[in-house]
């Protein structure tokens, strides 16, 4: 379905953002592998969440959305059964990369497959330690969905992560739990830490230190309560919003501030933005309020060290770019060409078809500011962070913006354009 959408004066008003989406797969995952019931509240029911939720279902897991919430009734690791049919990821590619962990120490075999965008991002980063722990996988010309798992029973392992990934991070830990031993994880580990926050919730004992993360297998989960506060990564579309328009501001309550997940705050602020935040939560998840005012902004360049703190902000960030003074960069950022689209390329192309002036690199692109937008045809390549980030890149444009194929927002903000509409004058 094509949006089509008009430049804004500002955007005033209150933003109730959905669940955590990183938070809401491990919680019906944590819980379905759990024994005894948890009952998960404020979980985001976009797309992604549903196929987490449905691969479950089709393994026996017991999953009740009253409404209010998704009770989950698990009967530990071992309650899990052989699918009847293939497991569809859907678009999902937390879905899939957790569930390779969990079903690569499970004692029958799985398929698991995805929609045209996840079948074309690499698997190999997740099969390829797994295999040090003993999994066995074929993939699809070695690298791609669809995903074939021979559960077997693994051994402990000491990985030595090459990317700062917390998807690969999660499959070790979970599959750690399903070894014989200590697995031990070292190299780059400081990436969202939702897996360690969470698995604790559920009784599991991890040693955390800076340099060093390490799980003991065979460990038995205890359904548990989880409450999960709002995404900051959705947030973020109305904070840049906020930014773009001159008059704006915007509050968030309940809002997500794990501080792995702080990257486009800690960004805003350095380049000048007026933000306050009020935390009204600490554990397991730190939590809070956050009001954001329309401010001028100084360019920023985004290096390697901070990327993984806010990954999923940097097409939205690009967008802001076009308004900060001076030249922005992002380097060190690769692993943007192997989201739900290539993300350096998605956002290129569609801040050219805007009138914007873009330099592209293999690990980043830079952005002159101060160029005026003007409306366009956006293509959103089956990626909902691409349609959100030029929906919003459209509150600056001359004319009309029509977003082709918009429905993607499904995939983490159903209500992305509801919200637009309320508070955008
Ligand atoms: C996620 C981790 C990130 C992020 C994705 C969700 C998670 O991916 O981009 O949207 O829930 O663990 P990587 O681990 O591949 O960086």
């Amino acid at each position: 379905m094509d949006k089509k959408l008009k430049k804004k004066a500002k955007i005033l008003g209150e933003v109730i953002v959905p669940g955590d989406k990183s938070l809401s797969h491990r919680a019906l995952i944590f819980g379905a592998i759990s024994h005894g019931e948890s009952r998960i509240s404020q979980i985001l029911r976009g797309a992604d969440v549903m196929s987490t939720k449905s691969c479950l279902e089709s393994m026996g897991a017991s999953i009740i959305d009253n409404g209010e919430e998704m009770i989950v009734r698990g009967q530990g690791i071992k309650g899990l059964k052989r699918a009847p049919s293939k497991l569809d990821c859907g678009n999902s590619g937390t879905t899939m990369r957790l569930l390779m962990g969990l079903l690569s120490g499970l004692p029958f075999d799985s398929t698991l497959i995805g929609d045209v965008s996840l079948s074309k991002r690499p698997m190999k980063r997740v099969s390829d330690p797994l295999s040090q722990m003993g999994a066995h996988f074929e993939l699809t010309n070695e690298k791609f969905p669809p995903v074939f798992i021979h559960g077997t029973q693994l051994k402990a392992t000491h990985y030595e992560l090459p990317l700062a990934s917390a998807q690969v991070k999660s499959a070790m830990l979970i599959a750690g739990l399903l070894a014989k031993g200590k697995t031990k994880l070292t190299g780059k580990i400081q990436s969202r830490d939702h897996t360690e926050r969470l698995l604790p919730h559920f009784g599991v004992k991890l040693h955390l230190s800076e340099n060093e993360i390490s799980i003991e297998g065979g460990q038995q989960l205890k359904g548990n309560d989880v409450l999960i506060p709002g995404d900051i990564s959705s947030a973020a579309f109305f904070m840049v919003a906020a930014l773009l328009c001159p008059g704006s501001e915007v509050h968030f309550k309940n809002l997500s501030l794990n501080p792995s997940r702080m990257g486009i705050v800690n960004l805003l602020k350095r380049i000048g933005a007026d933000i306050s935040i009020k935390i009204t939560q600490e554990v397991p998840e730190p939590i809070g309020e956050l009001v954001i005012k329309y401010s001028k902004l100084k360019s920023f360049h985004i290096q390697e060290s901070e990327v993984a703190s806010l990954i999923d902000e940097i097409p939205v960030l690009a967008v802001l770019a076009t308004v900060c003074e001076g030249v922005s960069r992002v380097s060190g950022a690769e692993d943007l060409r192997a989201k739900e689209s290539d993300r350096i390329e998605a956002v290129a192309q569609n801040l050219r078809a805007m009138g914007v002036k873009v330099d592209t690199y293999e690990d980043g692109f830079s952005i002159e500011g101060g160029q005026e937008l003007h409306g366009a045809e956006i293509e959103t390549f089956h990626d909902h962070r691409i349609a959100m980030a030029f929906s919003v890149a459209s509150l600056i444009a001359e004319g009309e913006t029509v977003i082709k194929k918009s429905e993607i927002v499904d995939i983490s903000f159903p209500d992305f354009y509801k919200t637009l509409e309320r508070i955008a004058e």
